[in-house]
């Protein structure tokens, strides 16, 4: 057995001494969508220091916990507060939280995030359904021994966001009335938004969307066969492609700005999945 599995376990362990709860979905909040977990009907909280080997969120605004409960009748863990390849963690920390609620029983997961729009089409407010992803500007979070337990050396990731989750996000976005963009999510490793050059580059390279979270995460769900879906909010024009420079805080007040939406989407992905 691998150490990064056996860390795992010491995990699961910490997490199981404080709940039973068994989720089926699992969701991660990106910025702007934080207070969604306190929304909903919480069974049980555990702050990511009660958890031992557990790496903590540095983020100011990312609350750093998880939270379980039910959104209607659904089971779900909700990481509030994700961890970040740019914090300085290695990549098999920054998707340890992921693993974690697989082994905790979840076997579908929604990732969000916030994202600098790259396709000419979008605009600030927009929600864009990630229909694939490119992660070559980030270090593969399945670099080192192989974890047998939770899947095979060399996963496919021809389908890495789920055909049939993307198909009820759809229609719920459709029923909702909300507008959807679909399109391809580039990592980044930030922290340092990406260069007018970089997001030509990304544009070229068949990106619509730059972020730097949610891919290595949803490579690692693939990779212990979670079924995997994801929306971003496009809460900025990417780098270049305004006169304004970026900044966090116009990413977050258009994260807020549209934060409703999110959740009645996200919601209605929930129980309809
Ligand atoms: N680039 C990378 N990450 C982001 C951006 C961006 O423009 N906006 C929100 N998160």
């Amino acid at each position: 057995m691998c150490n990064l599995y056996e860390k795992l376990e010491t995990c699961l362990r910490s997490v199981r001494a404080k709940t039973d709860f068994k989720p089926e979905v699992a969701l991660v909040l990106g910025s702007g969508l934080g207070d969604y977990a306190e929304e909903i009907e919480i069974k049980d909280t555990v702050d990511y220091t009660e958890i031992e080997g557990f790496p903590s969120s540095t983020v100011a605004g990312h609350k750093g916990r998880f939270v379980f409960g039910y959104v209607k009748e659904t089971p779900v863990v909700i990481m509030q507060g994700r961890v970040h390849y740019y914090e300085g963690y290695p990549m098999a920390d920054v998707v340890l939280p992921v693993r974690l609620m697989g082994l905790l029983g979840a076997r579908k997961l929604i990732l969000t995030n916030a994202a600098g729009g790259v396709n000419f089409d979008f605009k600030p407010g927009d929600f864009m359904m990630i229909t694939d992803h490119i992660t070559t500007n980030v270090p593969s979070p399945l670099i080192g021994p192989n974890i047998d337990e939770l899947g095979v050396r060399f996963p496919d990731m021809s389908r890495v966001y789920s055909e049939r989750l993307c198909g009820i996000i759809r229609r719920q976005a459709e029923e909702l009335g909300i507008g959807l963009k679909e399109g391809v999510y580039m990592q980044f490793t930030g922290p340092a938004y990406e260069t007018p050059a970089e997001i030509r580059m990304c544009r070229t390279l068949g990106g619509d969307a730059a972020g730097m979270s949610t891919a290595c995460e949803a490579a690692a769900a693939r990779h212990m066969g979670l079924e995997v879906c994801g929306i971003s909010c496009i809460t900025n024009l990417a780098a270049g492609m305004s006169n304004q420079k970026l900044d966090h805080k116009e990413v977050q007040e258009t994260a807020d700005r549209v934060a409703e939406q999110f959740k009645k989407l996200v919601t209605a992905v929930i129980e309809n999945i």
